[in-house]
């Protein structure tokens, strides 16, 4: 079923996104044509697509992963990334790049294919007039060691790119926790970095209350709040964003059924919910499709998809007169 033209027309940013999880099956075999000996063809690529679990998601995204290999491989997905995010209203994007595993998997300098995510992020704001920026990954389950580097490379670069807005940590929860990173957060918050994490995606609400003690300021996913009162409490309280992923959480069997999903149930309680897509390319979506099947399984209204927009663009990264430019943009669209 289509989405309606109000979900397409309604600007929206979108604040949980991997850059890598955004490179799609026909993608792929074009970078595999490239780069490899023998390359993929679709249905090989596609293969690389399936997983039925969280870890196997985790080792698709690894796959797909070390098929980027040049400045140009990564000026081309950031481009088609923004493509297809303007073509659905996007008008902002704050995009994960996981160096982490560049650094671990690939041992070899960030710098050189940054600079091609540049070009493609300044020509996408020049042409499509959509803002991105950029925040460092680290791989949670690689070790605090292994993140050092990521985060002090962020806060190194953003001296000349000032479109790298911050820091998280993504990976394997149920390995590490976020207590570990507490001394590199508040290095990188002191470094001007703004800090996000990965919380009670496959794990309790604990790991929820360890990222809020490092001093995240948004949480991606925090699934699992619903367990814990007095954490409901204090994210409404405190109106922490939450980075929801739907369709991200179902995919990856995080959360078994649609219907006990708790985005609605965080909504009505008066949490700061926002609506995101992860790693569509991962998860055959897209942030139409999010919004879409928000209305359709939560009965969320227009009114309130608004809402849900204006939450997006409040719990941006971006300075407040751009904010309240795109607030107003989508308060006065019919
Ligand atoms: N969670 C953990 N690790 C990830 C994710 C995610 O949503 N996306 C890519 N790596
Ligand atoms: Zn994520």
């Amino acid at each position: 079923m289509e989405a309606s033209s109000f979900i397409r027309r309604l600007p929206k940013a979108e604040l949980h996104l991997h850059l890598e999880g955004t490179v799609t099956a026909e993608t792929l075999v074009e970078l595999s044509q490239r780069h490899d000996g023998a390359p993929l063809d679709l249905a090989q690529a596609r293969a690389l697509y399936e997983y039925t679990d969280f870890t196997g998601f985790l080792m698709a995204f690894k796959a797909v992963s070390e098929h980027l290999h040049t400045a140009e491989d990564y000026e081309m997905i950031t481009w088609r990334m923004l493509e297809r995010l303007a073509r659905q209203g996007v008008v902002h994007a704050e995009v994960f790049v996981s160096v982490g595993v560049v650094y671990y998997w690939r041992r070899c300098a960030f710098e050189p294919l940054f600079e091609g995510m540049e070009r493609a992020r300044a020509r996408a704001e020049a042409e499509l007039g959509i803002s991105t920026y950029w925040i460092f990954d680290a791989v949670r389950h690689f070790g605090v060691e292994e993140a050092a580097p990521v985060f002090r490379k962020a806060a190194e670069l953003r001296r000349e790119f000032p479109s790298i807005i911050g820091i998280g940590i993504g990976g394997d929860e149920r390995r590490m926790g976020a207590e570990p990173f507490r001394e590199l957060y508040a290095e990188a918050r002191d470094a001007g970095l703004r800090l996000t994490a990965h919380a009670g995606e496959t794990t309790g609400p604990d790991n929820i209350w360890g990222a809020l003690n490092i001093g995240a300021e948004r949480l991606g996913h925090a699934l699992s709040a619903i367990h814990d009162r007095e954490l409901m409490e204090l994210l409404a309280e405190r109106q922490v964003p939450l980075e929801i992923c739907v369709t991200s959480n179902l995919r990856t069997g995080c959360c078994a059924r649609v219907e006990d999903h708790p985005l609605r149930l965080y909504f009505d309680a008066g949490l700061m919910v926002t609506l995101n897509s992860d790693d569509p390319a991962l998860f055959h979506s897209d942030l139409v499709g999010e919004y879409d099947s928000a209305q359709r399984h939560f009965d969320f209204t227009d009114e309130h998809l608004r809402e849900l927009a204006a939450n997006s663009v409040e719990a941006s990264f971006l300075p407040p007169e751009r904010k309240v430019m795109l607030l107003r943009f989508i308060e006065s669209l019919q």
